[in-house]
């Protein structure tokens, strides 16, 4: 019997709690989290309401329960520490201690890491603590740069040139921000292509690789609008994306692969839990856009929905050092995941309203909601998302189209992710800059 502890209550736990609860191992789950996500609360023996980064309240608790195992969703408490101090009192984690983490919590550290293993992957950077230098480094970039906030953001700390900032003035402005608040920023060179996230389980040793899968960022169609936490996924029945080839596919894996290695090699610390590389194929190659130290959110919907090796094996393997020998295998299907948010996502939120949809559905994953008077309420983030899952990738989008468009709410959502217009669209992109 294990007590299994899940720290987090968005959409990607609720896919983490499921994939648990379907386990051939026995199991009780355990849920620690500021609000109560009601689809989780239902497979969970016990639900701790609190933030998730009391650290101390968090070991009490797990001590209190006998957690054998966490299991942490989001970036903060792996940033301020959890798992080292879970660790200590002998829960173990899928989940990095913090000096590992730290590849996700400071930009400066991963692009670090990265040079000493695979400078290549690198864009051209430069690191910043005061707007010295700005402008001059700017110019020498020839105007096409991403500012980025050295820290956890959300997804929401970096601005991109022609995109979020139109002139120098506006750089300036946020650099003026950051400063404000006393941060350190990256300008880095901007990279043009398609994106792809490849995400690996990590033993501390062995990497075993997940299918890649395709985000999207920005909050409107045709991809405009600001950077959010993510607007939805969408992966292929071959484990591939139509713009990659395998070699681009090995070279994100190997890259997974060295910067796991190196961070054991700069810190002394194994890295435990989920590696997960952002990517991007340009004309000179894949390139790294960031690290996070943990499953994507939306694509460990994605992912976990086609796993079909079991997942707490999985993770015990992660923990005891014998990933090796794990099978991990996932379905030949095609994934289709789409977000509804509420209006006025990411900047201003509006928040409070009621959110109509059918909680029982296995393809729906709630996320930023809560339950007053058995009413579901938004809280003002990602509200929802919904998987759809074929053989076929155009079946897979109209199932999540469908499913989304019948959540009711002061919502929106981006009918385009995983349309084969869209696809084709950045097929065609892609071919053009690679000539
Ligand atoms: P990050 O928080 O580092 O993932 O950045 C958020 C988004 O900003 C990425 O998904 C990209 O769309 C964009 N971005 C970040 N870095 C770069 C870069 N060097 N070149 C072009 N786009 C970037
Ligand atoms: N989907 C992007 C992230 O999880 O950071």
């Amino acid at each position: 019997m294990k007590n299994v502890l899940v720290l987090g209550s968005g959409a990607r736990e609720v896919a983490i709690v499921r994939s648990i609860s379907q386990s051939l191992i026995e199991n009780s789950i355990f849920c620690i989290s500021k609000d109560i996500n009601p689809q989780i609360s239902r497979l969970c023996k016990d639900y701790f309401v609190s933030d998730v980064e009391a650290v101390s309240s968090i070991v009490a608790y797990s001590k209190e329960k006998e957690i054998d195992l966490a299991i942490i969703g989001p970036e903060n408490p792996l940033a301020s520490g959890v798992v080292n101090e879970l660790e200590m009192v002998g829960v173990r984690c899928v989940g990095p201690k913090k000096e590992v983490a730290m590849i996700e919590a400071s930009k400066s550290f991963a692009r670090t890491i990265i040079d000493l293993c695979c400078p290549e992957k690198n864009p051209k950077r430069r690191e910043f603590s005061s707007a010295e230098g700005v402008e001059e480094f700017i110019k020498q970039l020839g105007g096409e740069y991403v500012i980025k906030f050295d820290g956890l953001m959300g997804g929401k700390g970096v601005r991109v040139s022609g995109e979020h900032l139109k002139d120098i003035k506006e750089a300036l402005d946020y650099v003026g921000e950051i400063v404000k608040v006393g941060g350190k920023f990256l300008i880095e060179e901007k990279l043009v292509g398609e994106e792809f996230s490849l995400m690996s389980f990590v033993d501390g040793k062995v990497c075993k690789h997940m299918p890649v899968v395709q985000d999207h960022k920005r909050a409107y169609e045709g991809d405009s609008g600001p950077n959010t936490g993510g607007m939805g996924t969408y992966s292929f029945e071959n484990h591939s994306l139509p713009f990659l080839s395998k070699k681009n596919i090995s070279d994100a894996q190997k890259t997974n692969e060295l910067v796991a290695k190196q961070l054991f090699k700069e810190t002394g610390t194994p890295y435990v839990g989920v590696l997960y590389g952002g990517f991007m194929l340009t004309k000179s190659g894949v390139k790294v856009i960031e690290y996070n130290a943990r499953f994507g959110d939306p694509e460990a919907m994605n992912v976990l929905s086609i796993l079909k090796s079991d997942f707490l094996s999985v993770c015990m393997s992660i923990v005891g050092g014998s990933l090796e020998k794990q099978e991990v295998c996932f379905e030949r299907l095609a994934t289709v995941c789409k977000y509804v948010v509420p209006v006025g996502y990411p900047n201003k939120p509006s928040r409070g309203f009621e959110v109509v949809c059918n909680q029982n559905d296995s393809s729906l994953f709630l996320a930023s909601v809560m339950l007053k008077d058995k009413k579901l309420i938004a809280c003002g983030s990602r509200t929802a998302a919904v998987v759809g899952k074929s053989s076929d990738i155009k079946q897979a989008e109209s199932f999540a189209e469908d499913k989304i468009s019948k959540i009711s709410g002061n919502l929106f959502h981006r009918k385009d992710i995983g349309t084969k217009k869209l696809i084709d669209s950045r097929t065609k992109r892609m071919k053009e800059l690679l000539g």
